[in-house]
């Protein structure tokens, strides 16, 4: 049982404040805090925590938070071989804030930026050993288009979360074997009527709706799977807690409902506390 994640490493500056500032105005916070973060991360510690074997492939800078975005990952259980330090660029930002029970965040790619085609040539042999590849979009897209077309030829499993949101061509759609989107997400790839998308790709594609739950078509209905009722400390991170568990959950035989369930469960756990990866519960915790 092993997954690859393959994506983004951050630090992130996360500040918490009551009200979202208005254009052009200061507002006084209430707390500052650096995390580790980046989405790729986040899922691979994740997964990692929920008793999975891991690899990472990905960029940081050869700078400090470089360093400790490593060692953090590997104090983690995931494999960091694979783990490029480029030079001449810092290691990928996320600015934070944290308000009115939701967050915004603005990425600067920094090092998740050089992870190219060649990088991905020389891990391949690591992706062919993977039982699934699980990719986000906070590297080129054309890397995400390029391991999603090598795993579709070589019969590997991809799950793809399409975020941060952007338009994808239908080929990448139609050669990944799972995409988890949220309704943001979701709109930009498929824009017209809510259903459309989903009955397009039955048992395949899974919306997150966070209070609201999650939905799939399961080729007669759509399905929701309700979300778990908790109290909401932060949000950050509840997307690639879902993913990352969904991937445990699917890599361990659950069935496509069972392995929503899952998600929704971590993901519970992960809006309960403040950071991505500091509220990612253990399989203990979760059991
Ligand atoms: O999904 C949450 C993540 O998005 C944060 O950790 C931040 O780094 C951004 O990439």
């Amino acid at each position: 049982m092993s997954i690859v994640v393959i994506g983004s490493i951050n630090i992130d500056f996360v500040t918490e404040t009551k009200r979202f500032p208005k254009k052009g105005e200061t507002v006084v916070g209430n707390s500052f805090n650096t995390f580790f973060g980046g989405k790729g991360s986040n899922q691979a510690v994740c997964a990692s925590r929920l008793g999975s074997n891991v690899q990472f492939i990905g960029c940081v800078g050869k700078d400090t938070h470089g360093q400790e975005a490593i060692t953090n990952l590997s104090n983690n259980n995931v494999g960091v071989k694979a783990i490029n330090k480029v030079e001449g660029i810092s290691t990928g930002v996320a600015q934070i804030t944290i308000a009115e029970d939701d967050n915004s965040i603005i990425t600067i790619k920094g090092a998740n930026s050089k992870l190219t085609k060649n990088i991905i040539d020389q891990n391949s042999d690591i992706i062919l050993r993977a039982d699934l590849i699980l990719l986000q979009l906070e590297i080129p897209l054309e890397t995400v288009e390029y391991i999603i077309a090598f795993c579709h030829k070589n019969g590997i499993s991809t799950v793809l979360n399409p975020a941060p949101a952007m338009k994808l061509s239908s080929d990448i759609i139609d050669k990944a074997t799972y995409i988890i989107a949220n309704e943001t997400e979701y709109d930009l790839l498929f824009d017209g009527i809510y259903t459309d998308g989903l009955i397009k790709y039955p048992n395949k594609l899974i919306v997150t709706r966070g209070a609201k739950g999650a939905d799939y078509f399961n080729g007669e209905e759509i399905v929701t799977i309700k979300a778990f009722d908790v109290d909401v400390i932060d949000t950050t991170g509840a997307g690639d807690s879902f993913a990352a568990a969904f991937c445990v959950g699917i890599d361990n035989g659950l069935t496509l409902s069972e392995a929503i369930i899952y998600g929704n469960k971590v993901a519970s756990f992960t809006i309960q506390k403040l950071g991505a990866q500091t509220s990612m519960p253990y399989l203990k915790e979760v059991k």
